[in-house]
């Protein structure tokens, strides 16, 4: 595979349980997913991240993994995905798996065997200790809420979980561990999947001796990742993966990560010597919230101003030598326009104004299925509708803070995992056309409106909408501007505008995004050369003033 190949990359997620069902049993499969790949084509993406399809218990949608050899069979056999990387190839669509590292299923068999003999060798795979006084070895809190310490029944043992409990951490600091761990991944590249996706990947270091820390909440725990997240001695965990694994074969990277210090960013993603090839930048997808992995209800307000800043400050650190992931939602967070816009923008102007102003960013984009629809939040009227464990949890966690039944409902309707996994819109038919069984989860009311038949045959939709940027990005002749241009953000002081020229060989592209429900008056510095795409049809003159209506995004050449 070419060196960094991933520059010229779109990446579209593919949530496998919530993509297209073949079987009737309201999952969605790999045989639905080779049966559409003819869809993905027409997109225009040419690499696909899945979600994982591990043999697993499905406590965490398969982000607990039982057997990492193996393929679940709710979404098929290890033969469909054979066929799907192969099917794939011919269509010049590479396939990155999802890789969940941090941790495997209570249900793996290293874990049974070490909850059977917790002084035994499979015991050192996990972090297994034995409780102080009738309590767990420290106060960390999980991600998903609680303690992070599972008692193993009949003994004084406890064993760590930073996220669910049947999800055991992997102890990293032991050898085996690292040695199966390879070998697995090593696995799966000889079989040609063309990189990972790294799950967690920040947490796989714990601090020394899992010391407690002084309690940052009422439950009297202190949030896990003090003791976990981007500790010292991460990256040389990470280089030593890479050196074993991926850096091998030149696959592509992404970790998903959290809690990297400015100043230690380029280790993680420089393009010569980096531990990925690139990191999502989640800044801006998690304005709302306090801080990360901080609790649903402590939200706050945001601005677009504080989102340009986000936008563009680890651009600004990276410059050349590194690479971002772009994105705008993923599994774990609400749709797109739900998240993003206030009410006047939730339409075709603002989603395509949002898709404007992220996919031409230096970096690889991903885009999550659905929302080249503009699929949107769920808002299920009831909890029982929810199927995520982590809206469970934040449930539990707001009745205990004092929310009442409905404020609690209120606050996961927001923020629910669940609102970017509700079936894929296929057409208006029943289930939308992803199952003619019962789906796992409902599907969003909205199918008859939103959905790709009714998208494609309609020239002004967010669908073809979102097929012309990705053209744009990856075919037309400014493809090379995007995968190896500079990068300078524009217009800082106005509040509601964001935009940013990309540059390379004496051409400059300017991309601006009208990000406010008002129209607005801007000078540019150039009279631009021709303009390249607008959300809106009226026709632009090229001179240097230009009047922008709400929501309007643009992207120009300049002269
Ligand atoms: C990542 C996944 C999320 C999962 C968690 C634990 O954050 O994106 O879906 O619950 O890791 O594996
Ligand atoms: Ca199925």
């Amino acid at each position: 595979m070419e060196k960094n190949w991933w520059k010229k990359a779109v990446v579209y997620q593919i949530y496998p349980r919530s993509f297209y069902d073949t079987n009737s049993d309201g999952v969605g499969d790999i045989p639905g997913i080779i049966q559409k790949l003819d869809y993905l084509k027409y997109l225009g993406i040419n690499t696909v991240w899945l979600s994982p399809v591990y043999k697993s218990p499905m406590d965490d949608n398969g982000y607990d993994i039982s057997d990492y050899y193996s393929i679940d069979p709710l979404f098929g056999t290890n033969a469909d995905i054979e066929e799907l990387l192969d099917k794939a190839k011919k269509l010049n669509i590479k396939i990155v798996m999802d890789m969940v590292i941090n941790h495997t299923s209570d249900e793996h068999k290293w874990f049974i065997k070490a909850k059977a003999d917790p002084e035994g060798p499979y015991a050192k795979y996990y972090y297994i200790q034995k409780g102080k006084d009738g309590n767990p070895p420290n106060n960390w809190r999980s991600i998903f809420g609680g303690s992070a310490w599972e008692p193993i029944e009949g003994t004084p043992y406890y064993y760590l979980h930073l996220f669910q409990k049947k999800q055991p951490d992997l102890n990293w600091e032991n050898i085996s561990v690292r040695t199966e761990i390879y070998k697995m991944m090593n696995w799966w590249l000889d079989k040609g999947i063309a990189g990972f996706r790294m799950d967690a990947i920040c947490y796989i270091k714990k601090e020394k001796g899992l010391p407690s820390y002084a309690p940052d909440g009422k439950d009297g725990l202190v949030s896990a990742s003090f003791g976990s997240l981007s500790r010292p001695g991460l990256t040389d965990i990470l280089y030593e993966i890479r050196d074993k694994t991926y850096g091998r074969v030149n696959a592509m990277t992404v970790g998903e990560t959290a809690g990297i210090a400015d100043k230690d960013l380029l280790k993680f993603i420089s393009l010569e010597n980096g531990t990925f090839s690139m990191i999502f930048d989640f800044s801006w997808a998690e304005l709302n919230l306090k801080q990360p992995n901080c609790f649903w209800y402590d939200t706050r307000k945001w601005n677009v101003k504080e989102l340009k800043e986000k936008l563009f400050h680890r651009q600004k650190i990276t410059k050349d030598k590194g690479w971002l992931g772009l994105c705008l939602t993923n599994h774990d967070q609400p749709c797109v326009a739900d998240h993003y816009l206030e009410e006047s923008g939730r339409n075709f102007y603002g989603q395509s104004m949002l898709a404007i102003m992220y996919l031409f960013l230096r970096g690889t984009p991903f885009v999550y299925q659905g929302q080249e629809l503009g699929m949107r939040n769920v808002n299920y009227p009831s909890l029982l509708y929810y199927n995520d464990c982590s809206t469970y949890n934040q449930y539990n966690v707001a009745l205990k803070a004092g929310y009442s039944l409905k404020e609690s409902l209120k606050i996961v309707q927001v923020q629910s995992r669940d609102n970017s996994r509700s079936p894929f819109q296929w057409n208006a038919e029943a289930n939308a056309g992803f199952t003619t069984g019962n789906p796992w989860i409902p599907v969003n009311k909205n199918y008859e409106k939103i959905n790709v038949l009714k998208e494609k045959n309609d020239t002004t939709s967010l669908l073809n909408f979102y097929r012309k940027l990705i053209n744009l990005r990856l075919k037309s002749e400014y493809a090379d501007i995007f995968s190896e241009g500079t990068i300078d953000s524009l217009f800082i002081e106005e509040e509601n505008i964001v935009a940013y020229t990309r540059s390379y060989n004496q051409k400059t592209v300017m991309i601006i995004c009208n990000y406010q429900n008002k129209p607005v008056d801007l000078t540019l510095s150039d009279i631009a050369k021709k303009i390249i795409i607008d959300n809106y049809t009226e026709t632009h003159s090229t001179q240097k003033k230009i009047h922008l209506q709400s929501y309007e995004g643009l992207i120009l050449e300049l002269s």
